[in-house]
């Protein structure tokens, strides 16, 4: 009977669709290098498909490099917020935060390249070098609030060293 056949030939192709559109909003599965990350979608994001350990920690770190590049060049956000302040105090917060912003970059390009060393302690230490605490200190100190964009910015680049971290030691 031909409408029966194709009843159920609809049927299976409605199942079919709702298979595929589940499959869809289901996150990617976690990387094999991200399975001790935190943050483990974003780390898988970062890692991007990659197949190696050098790959991996390789993606994971240019990512990372990316958004702390754009942290620094969001540095002009700093004196609009201490405008209350006195100058010097507005000088020294504003050092501390570049210098802090700089360092970062500065310890993802030499882990970047002991990873191409095979260098692991170097590349450990330039990773757990990278934090976000002194900029934030700094305003803490000043009982100043950590500009809302900037903060927000501070908190991803802080995830995403900590994803770094997971990559380069993940068994
Ligand atoms: C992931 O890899 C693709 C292909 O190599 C590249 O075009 C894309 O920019 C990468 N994305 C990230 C977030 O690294």
């Amino acid at each position: 009977m031909a409408p029966k056949i194709s009843l159920l030939f609809l049927a299976m192709a409605a199942l079919h669709l709702l298979a595929q559109s589940t499959q869809a909003q289901q996150p990617e599965p976690v990387n094999d290098f991200c399975k001790a990350a935190t943050h483990k979608e974003l780390c898988t994001k970062m890692v991007n498909g990659s197949k190696t350990m050098h790959d991996a920690s390789k993606n994971a770190m240019e990512n990372t490099l990316v958004a702390a590049l754009k942290l620094q060049s969001m540095s002009d956000l700093i004196p609009p917020a201490l405008s209350s302040m006195r100058a010097t105090t507005q000088e020294s917060i504003l050092a501390t935060c570049q210098d802090n912003f700089d360092n970062t970059i500065y310890d993802l390009e030499l882990g970047l390249e002991s990873l191409e060393k095979k260098d692991q302690r170097t590349l450990l230490m330039h990773l757990s070098a990278a934090t976000m605490s002194d900029c934030t200190d700094a305003f803490a100190e000043m009982g100043a609030d950590v500009p809302s964009a900037l903060s927000t910015e501070m908190d991803y680049v802080f995830k995403l060293v900590s994803n770094c971290l997971a990559v380069v030691q993940q068994k």
